[in-house]
């Protein structure tokens, strides 16, 4: 008997010999399923940087996908993330079918025919023939504009699916009432919801209404203060030297700082970091090596406050003008939308 299984051990070391020394370390390599049909590579690339920054981003977008990122989620910055997709393609690196590329509704864009319109001028700066999300960003109505109707400008995104510009549509920082006003009538469910979930802003229950609905929750802002946030004073622990993380870290052998990427992700949720570092681009993936056990979430959850790192509110439009070079148009497109971020 015991000759049989190790004959059978040494037949599956030689069936299986990869297992063992080569995991993939990269969670960028998976894929999670929408309620749509469609798939989206789990670790995404956010691009939210602070102005002063915008020329950073070309860089560090080329240095996302040759660390093996795909999924790239746009912040009315298209013009500059537009040559890092086509040059990334075009010298082959991934082809249009492996990214997905996520952009916002305008947030003066208030009616249904005004959606399609929005997303062609977006695919235009993109330089694409469609994206794979489109998102509204946030139902307040930050204009405070009259006669802003929340299915209507589903209704719009609908159109925009329907003519193939979006492979999905979906919300962010949509609450449990929003997705209310939409679930009941609309013939397309939200595929995604973006939300700040981080430690100190966990979200619980409306991840989990999100993921009953089974709509895919993406954390923004994964971070949340564990690192410094401009205009912050006395942020709330942990941050990234807390004894907790550092335990939890310690137990995998990786940093604290893939304990925070990670945690989204073993709550079912997908992760949207952000960095114009290399280091840490390629840390925030190379998270596949372990997974967080029920315990560890419990612990970090302890953490949460209900505090989210920059609460969303209301405030007015800054000037449209087609004044300038399309890089100045496109810095002002950035900073009109800024202050929502
Ligand atoms: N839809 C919305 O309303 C909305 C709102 C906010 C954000 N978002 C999206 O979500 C994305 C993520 O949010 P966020 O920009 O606040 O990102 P975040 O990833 O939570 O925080 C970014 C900050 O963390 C630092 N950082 C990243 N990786 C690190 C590491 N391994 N170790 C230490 N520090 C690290 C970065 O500094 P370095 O650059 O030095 O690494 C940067 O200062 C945005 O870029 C945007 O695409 C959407």
């Amino acid at each position: 008997m015991l000759f049989l299984r190790v004959i059978l051990n040494v037949l599956l070391l030689w069936i299986y010999p990869a297992k063992s020394t080569n995991i993939d370390k990269t969670a960028s390599r998976d894929a999670r399923l929408l309620n749509d049909g469609n798939t989206m590579p789990l670790v995404t690339f956010g691009t939210l940087v602070p102005v002063e920054d915008l020329d950073k981003l070309p860089e560090a977008v080329c240095s996302a996908f040759e660390s093996g990122y795909r999924n790239l989620d746009t912040y009315y910055n298209e013009y500059f993330v537009a040559d890092s997709i086509k040059n990334a393609i075009s010298c082959g690196m991934v082809t249009r079918k492996e990214l997905f590329i996520s952009a916002k509704k305008s947030l003066d864009i208030c009616t249904r025919s005004g959606v399609v319109s929005d997303l062609k001028m977006t695919l235009k700066i993109l330089q694409l023939d469609y994206v794979d999300l489109f998102l509204i960003n946030t139902p307040i109505n930050p204009s405070g504009k009259k006669n802003c109707n929340v299915m209507d400008i589903w209704n719009g995104m609908e159109d925009a699916k329907k003519q193939g510009l979006t492979k999905s549509i979906g919300v962010v920082n949509f609450k449990k009432e929003d997705l209310d006003k939409i679930l009941p009538y609309c013939t397309t469910k939200p595929a995604v919801n973006q939300l700040e979930v981080n430690p100190t802003n966990t979200n619980i229950e409306l991840v989990e209404y999100c993921q009953k609905q089974g709509i895919m929750v993406m954390a923004y802002r994964p971070f949340g203060f564990t690192v410094p946030r401009p205009g912050v004073t006395n942020p709330p622990p942990p941050c990234l030297d807390d004894p907790v993380l550092v335990k939890i870290a310690e137990k995998y052998n990786v940093t604290a700082s893939q304990v925070i990427v990670r945690y989204p992700i073993d709550r079912g949720v997908v992760p949207m970091s952000r960095s114009t570092n290399m280091t840490n681009i390629e840390q925030n993936d190379e998270i596949n090596s372990f997974c967080l056990t029920d315990e560890d979430v419990a612990k970090i959850n302890e953490f949460n406050v209900n505090r989210p790192v920059y609460p969303v509110k209301s405030f007015t439009f800054g000037p449209d003008s087609k004044k300038g070079t399309k890089k100045e148009q496109a810095k002002r497109r950035y900073e009109k939308f800024y202050p929502l971020a």
